[in-house]
């Protein structure tokens, strides 16, 4: 069987992690969580493809390509999380199951933080557990592939 491609995207200002608000995002780097995404990753049998873009058009084109050739989206929008309906419409495009992560938990945080353009069109939201987060996200996505399998 052929090994299930999962793609994992960062949006803005995520590429500034360690250096960025520590008391919200944590001490790690985005290489120290795309490292550790690819070890879980790979020990679970998949292929994954991790990206980071500032730009909201880059992100959409991302999620585009995932079009037929990914089988899972794990996704953290970041600002564009609260204000991106091109963002959410490129999510309605996908058929595979989506995860929303955030490393804060956006519900404890500023009222505009609450709010999430693309709750109600993923599969499942991952928000306050930092880093870790993007690993539980993989684990909700095995399982999700698994029980589609079963069916
Ligand atoms: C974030 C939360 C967003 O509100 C914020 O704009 C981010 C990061 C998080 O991972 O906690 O950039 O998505």
């Amino acid at each position: 069987m052929d090994k299930k491609k999962i793609l994992v995207i960062h949006g803005p200002n995520l590429n500034m992690l360690g250096q960025r608000e520590p008391g919200h995002y944590g001490a790690g780097t985005i290489d120290d969580i795309n490292r550790k995404i690819a070890e879980k990753a790979t020990a679970q049998g998949f292929i994954v493809d991790c990206f980071q873009s500032n730009s909201e058009g880059r992100i959409v084109d991302k999620i585009q390509s995932a079009i037929g050739e990914c089988d899972a989206l794990i996704i953290n929008p970041a600002a564009y999380t609260h204000t991106s309906v091109a963002i959410r419409d490129a999510v309605l495009l996908l058929t595979i199951p989506v995860v929303e992560v955030h490393l804060s938990n956006i519900d404890k945080r500023e009222a505009f933080r609450h709010r999430s353009l693309i709750a109600d069109v993923v599969s499942g939201r991952i928000s306050g557990f930092g880093g870790k987060g993007y690993l539980l996200a993989l684990e909700a996505v095995a399982d999700t592939l698994t029980e589609a399998r079963a069916k």
